[in-house]
């Protein structure tokens, strides 16, 4: 079979022009979606009559033993049939003759690749919101197990206030909420099927597209056929939205390591999610935060190529489009690695609870309940902070919590803090139940949080498709 040629030109390419035209090595990962594809395609060749009834089980039964030849290995993939879809095709020939020639009738590889590509990123996609909310879940049930566990809330990384463990737990739910909530959002927009709109320009054949668009699953045919063969921002929104939850698994990532370090101490992993060093007997190093942290890079590269190698392009297929698929296929994996490892890990991590409570001790983490307290018996909060300000500064100079300042340098301040509720107030353990407001860490809002953040994925879960 000539491929590059047909018979148009000359069926040998240059060396050099074969191997940059060749792309089997990366869309082979397509095969799945490519049979599903042609199985369809070949089912409404038969109803409008363009395959007999003989004709059309010779095809699909050359499909399956396609599916089963590439399952088994047996498959031979060859890089002078340029891609998975003359690979594939080439092989029906050989298995069902001359019929097998009848398949690409009314169809062009323009909007083949785009249907296999939009029925990958639908499945691959499934996958990692799955993968996103177990994920969500590990997250959660710690929430639920470390709710007594107290510890600091930073800003600029410096101990700010006193907080919970589960709070901030559920911080990084809350990140991985929107992130499963953007790729849900992308799968739902990429439902439509490109196939019937051929090279650019649709099919001559009486193709009745929303037919072969109900068969592949699809909500309905895409409604232009140019649009339908020349755009992949369906690829680029679900980049998109893997770089930004890259993004927060690189901030996680990114606090298991400063947490496993003994400067925190706030966290152990499993062993099993460390290494140990070449040369250094003693190390474990949190390897599976850094790369996590690592990967992240890998996808955002990947959006920013999607995007790159759509912008110039007029509308209609380019062959430039055939480099949309490595990006793509390495952005899912990293991702998908790095969701299965990093839920893995937490969820076999111990927190320390002893030292999480321990970095309460120090740095005046209850400065700011000071000042407030001075403000709800009518000192201007403004002058409160500076009060207090001054207070840290003279605790700093003797080398003491501010708890501890002696009670006629707290008088000094103002007449009011001598009052016995100021120890209450500068008790952290108060301090975080006195934030009681709605998104707080005061533990019946933190309850309140976990069990409506149950709630939510559960509905999530349940509104997508049974798999
Ligand atoms: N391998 C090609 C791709 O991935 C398939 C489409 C080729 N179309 C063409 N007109 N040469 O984009």
């Amino acid at each position: 079979m000539t491929i590059s040629g047909g018979g148009r030109l000359p069926e040998t390419l240059d060396e050099a022009m074969a191997e940059l035209n060749a792309s089997v090595d990366v869309d082979s990962e397509l095969w799945r979606e490519d049979i599903e594809g042609s199985t369809a395609h070949a089912r409404e060749l038969a109803r409008i009559g363009v395959l007999s009834a003989d004709e059309l089980d010779s095809l699909l039964g050359g499909l399956d033993t396609i599916r089963e030849e590439i399952q088994s290995g047996a498959f031979a993939w060859d890089p002078a049939l340029e891609d998975v879809h003359m690979n594939i095709e080439s092989r029906l020939t050989a298995i069902c003759g001359a019929v097998g020639g009848k398949l690409h009738t009314g169809r062009s590889r323009n909007d083949q690749v785009a249907t296999d590509l939009r029925l990958w990123a639908r499945r691959r996609s499934r996958e990692l919101l799955d993968a996103i909310s177990a994920m969500a879940g590990v997250i959660v049930d710690l929430a639920e197990r470390e709710l007594d566990t107290l510890m600091p809330a930073y800003t600029h990384l410096q101990r700010a206030q006193p907080s919970r463990l589960s709070h901030h737990l559920l911080a990084w739910q809350e990140s991985l909420w929107r992130d499963y909530g953007r790729l849900a959002d992308a799968v739902e927009r990429l439902d439509e099927c490109p196939l019937g709109a051929g090279a650019v320009a649709g099919s001559g054949f009486p193709l009745e597209r929303a037919r072969v668009a109900s068969d592949l699953g699809f909500g309905q045919p895409m409604r232009n056929s140019i649009d339908a063969t020349a755009s992949r921002d369906f690829l680029i929104e679900i980049a998109c939205a893997l770089a930004i939850l890259g993004v927060h698994l690189s901030r996680i990532g990114e606090e298991v390591v400063l947490w496993s370090t003994r400067e925190f101490g706030f966290l152990e992993l499993d062993d099993r999610f460390t290494t140990s060093s070449s040369m250094m007997p003693q190390k474990k190093n949190p390897d599976v935060a850094e790369l996590v942290r690592g990967k992240s890079a890998l996808v955002i590269g990947a959006a920013t190529s999607l995007l790159v190698l759509e912008k110039g392009l007029a509308y209609g297929y380019g062959r430039d489009l055939q480099e949309d698929k490595r990006p793509i296929f390495d952005a899912c994996q990293a991702v998908w690695q790095s969701l299965r490892a990093l839920t893995g890990a937490l969820a076999t991590a111990r927190f320390r609870r002893d030292r999480l409570q321990a970095a309460l001790g120090e740095g005046h983490l209850c400065a700011t309940d000071v000042a407030d307290w001075l403000a709800c018996r009518g000192v201007p909060f403004r002058q409160a902070h500076q009060i207090v300000g001054q207070l840290v500064r003279e605790a700093e100079v003797r080398g003491v919590g501010l708890e501890a300042l002696p009670t006629e340098v707290m008088a000094r301040a103002h007449a009011d803090l001598v009052c016995p509720e100021v120890r209450e107030v500068l008790a952290p353990a108060s301090a975080v139940e006195r934030r009681r407001v709605h998104g707080g860490p005061a533990r019946e809002r933190v309850v309140e949080a976990i069990g409506e953040a149950r709630e939510r994925w559960a509905a999530a879960r349940n509104a997508q498709p049974a798999r």
